[in-house]
C-alpha cells in the first residue's frame, strides 16, 4: 500500500522539480474572508476590492474567497473560526473585541467622537495604531481600520429626547459598553447577532437598534422601523484582522504584496465610506417608509448628557489616558 502511493508522489515531486517549482511554491494560498454585511456596504466593497487586486497581482499564488452576509460564519462564531484557522481574514466591528483587549471598547463610548474625521485622527495616532498590534499574543493581528460610519438610532416610535427610549428594547452588538449606553436612558438592551436583527425588529423581540445608514439600508431595517433619528451618537468601524500564525507564516514577498494591496484598499474604503452612507440615507428617504428625525442642538446635548456616565463606568477597563487621547482627536490640531 505504502509503495503504491509513494510512486505518484515521487513522480509529482520530480515533475515539479523539472518545471522549476517546489511543491510548497506550487500550492495556492487561500484566504477566506468572512463577514456579516452586504456587498454594497463599505466593508463589503473593501472585501471585494481586496479580492480583485489580489487576483490581478498575486493570482498565481493567492486566492481570496469572500463570504458576505454571515453566509459562512455569523458574528458570534467568526472570531473563533479565525483563531482555529478556518478563515484567514475578518473585519469585525470594533464592538466585538472586548474579550481580546478591553481597551478597544473605547470606540463604543457614546458621543466620544464628533465625526469620522475625528475617528480618522485617533485611528492614525500612536495610541490608535498600538491597538492594532495589541492582540498578537492572542493570535490576532490588526491590519488596519476600515470605516463604516456614524450610528443612527432607529425605533418603532419617534426618539427625540432620551426619555422617549425608556422601556424600549434595543438590539445591541455583543458589547458591554453598548449595553450600558442603553441602560443609561432606561431602555432595555438585548445582545443579538447581526443576522438576527431584521427578524428581531420585525417580530417585536426588539423595538429599536443603532446602525450606520449603510447597514440600515442594505439589511432593510428601514422597512421595519418607522423612525430613524439622525443621532450620530457613536461610531461603527472595523478592525481588519488576520490569524497571526497564518500571516507570519506567509512567504515574505506574498505578505509584502498583500500589505501593499491592503494599504490601497484601506484608503479607498475609508474615502468611500461617507459617500456610501450618504447614498443609503438618500435611498431610505426615497423609500419613504421611515420618518427621519433631526435632533435640535438642545436635544442632542440631552442624549449626550444622559449617555455620558458610560465613560466613567468603563474608564478602568479602557484607560483614562486613552479616552483623553481620543477626545483630543476632535480638534484638528
Ligand atoms: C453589527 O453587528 O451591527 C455590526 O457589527 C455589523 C457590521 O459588521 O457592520
Amino acid at each position: 500500500m505504502m509503495k503504491r502511493i509513494a510512486k505518484p508522489i515521487a513522480f509529482i515531486a520530480g515533475l515539479a522539480a523539472l518545471l522549476g517549482v517546489s511543491i510548497a511554491q506550487a500550492e495556492e494560498i487561500v484566504i477566506k474572508f468572512s463577514h456579516v454585511v452586504a456587498d454594497s456596504t463599505p466593508k463589503g466593497q473593501g472585501a471585494l476590492m481586496f479580492q480583485k487586486l489580489v487576483k490581478e497581482r498575486l493570482g498565481d499564488k493567492v486566492r481570496v474567497e469572500v463570504y458576505p452576509n454571515s453566509s459562512l460564519y455569523g458574528d458570534g462564531k467568526e472570531m473563533e473560526a479565525l483563531l482555529l484557522g478556518d478563515v484567514q481574514m475578518l473585519a469585525p466591528s470594533l464592538a466585538k473585541f472586548d474579550k481580546y483587549n478591553e481597551a478597544v471598547q473605547i470606540f463604543d463610548l457614546p458621543f466620544l467622537f464628533d465625526n469620522l474625521a475625528a475617528v480618522d485622527r485617533f485611528q492614525a495616532s500612536e495610541s490608535g495604531q498600538a491597538l492594532l498590534s495589541s492582540m498578537e499574543d492572542k493570535g490576532i493581528i490588526g491590519l488596519g481600520y476600515w470605516h463604516n460610519g456614524m450610528k443612527q438610532l432607529s425605533a418603532n416610535k419617534p426618539l427625540h429626547e432620551p426619555k422617549d427610549a425608556r422601556g424600549l428594547k434595543f438590539r445591541v452588538q455583543a458589547s458591554n459598553v453598548l449595553e450600558e449606553q442603553f441602560k443609561q436612558v432606561r431602555a432595555v438592551p438585548r445582545k443579538m447577532s447581526f443576522a438576527e436583527v431584521y427578524q428581531g425588529l420585525q417580530t417585536g423581540v426588539v423595538n429599536g437598534a443603532e446602525n450606520p445608514w449603510s447597514n440600515i439600508y442594505s439589511q432593510k431595517f428601514y422597512e421595519v422601523q418607522d423612525y430613524i433619528t439622525e443621532s450620530d451618537h457613536g461610531v461603527l468601524d472595523y478592525m481588519l484582522i488576520t490569524n497571526a500564525k497564518f500571516w507570519n507564516g506567509l512567504p515574505d514577498d506574498v505578505r509584502n504584496e498583500l500589505n501593499a494591496i491592503l494599504a490601497e484598499v484601506t484608503t479607498e474604503v475609508n474615502d468611500q465610506a461617507r459617500a456610501i452612507n450618504e447614498r443609503d440615507k438618500q435611498n431610505i428617504i426615497k423609500a419613504g417608509t421611515s420618518e427621519i428625525i433631526q435632533l435640535t442642538p438642545q436635544q442632542r446635548s440631552e442624549w449626550r448628557e444622559a449617555m455620558r456616565p458610560v465613560w466613567k463606568k468603563f474608564e478602568g477597563q479602557i484607560g483614562a489616558d486613552l479616552i483623553e487621547a481620543a477626545e483630543k482627536s476632535n480638534s484638528a490640531t
